[in-house]
């Protein structure tokens, strides 16, 4: 069910596209300002190895030959507690090449990863962690990189969600949100409910 969407900006053609097969990104070039968490080839790589993973997918920002944004979809990793639960899939990371930013193209590529019917069937988190933000390219402090991240996400209908994963109280910017799909189990949404507050205090922090 891969899915195309042509997306016009004012600097062009952009097609939207995804689940993308590892294959499919091979042949294409990356834009050389995807460098927001490591150098555009090795993100590549990173990827291409998505695609292999299971439940990994990529939709991918495509003009003409060259890859300028991606989100990813896996599992979330090995380290963190949410890898317990069987139905929680973590949309990774967003990236638009600052060649290619304010076109509407994160906010179309979202869209056109949620419309798959699969995340239905998932609770999708977003780690949203403040030292991954590009608060220098887009001259926003992290208090507003902050909200257009929540606006974004939320357009998808992620929310907002409180936790005390230690990743997320590590900074008072840092947010968690999540979209429970139409098709999980009310016993899946308890679990997930049981998975946000572990510590022993954690119910007296990071109350939103
Ligand atoms: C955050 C990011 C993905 C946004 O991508 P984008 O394609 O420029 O976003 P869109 O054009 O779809 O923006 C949608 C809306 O978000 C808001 N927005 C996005 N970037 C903004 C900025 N720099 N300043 C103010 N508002 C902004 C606006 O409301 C915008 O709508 P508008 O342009 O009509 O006003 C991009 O800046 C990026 O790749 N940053 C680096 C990676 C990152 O921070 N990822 C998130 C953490 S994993």
């Amino acid at each position: 069910m891969f899915q195309q969407v042509i997306h016009e900006t004012p600097k062009g053609t952009i097609y939207i596209e995804g689940p993308c097969p590892g294959s499919y990104l091979a042949d294409l070039t990356m834009n050389s300002k995807l460098t927001n968490f490591r150098p555009p080839e090795k993100q590549k790589k990173a990827l291409i190895a998505i695609t292999g993973m299971p439940h990994g997918m990529i939709y991918i920002a495509r003009h003409e030959k060259e890859i300028v944004g991606y989100i990813t979809f896996h599992r979330p990793d090995e380290s963190s507690r949410w890898i317990k639960h069987p139905r929680v899939l973590e949309l990774g990371g967003i990236e638009i090449s600052s060649d290619w930013r304010r076109c509407k193209i994160a906010e179309n590529i979202l869209k056109a990863g949620f419309s798959n019917p699969v995340m239905e069937d998932y609770i999708v988190i977003t780690m949203e962690m403040c030292w991954h933000w590009d608060t220098r390219n887009t001259k926003l402090d992290i208090w507003a990189y902050q909200k257009v991240l929540c606006n974004l996400f939320g357009s998808v209908g992620m929310k907002r969600t409180a936790t005390d994963d230690p990743d997320i109280l590590e900074h008072p910017a840092n947010v968690l949100m999540a979209r429970i799909g139409q098709n999980v189990a009310v016993s899946d949404v308890a679990l997930f409910e049981s998975m946000r507050f572990q510590n022993r205090y954690g119910n007296a922090v990071n109350l939103l």
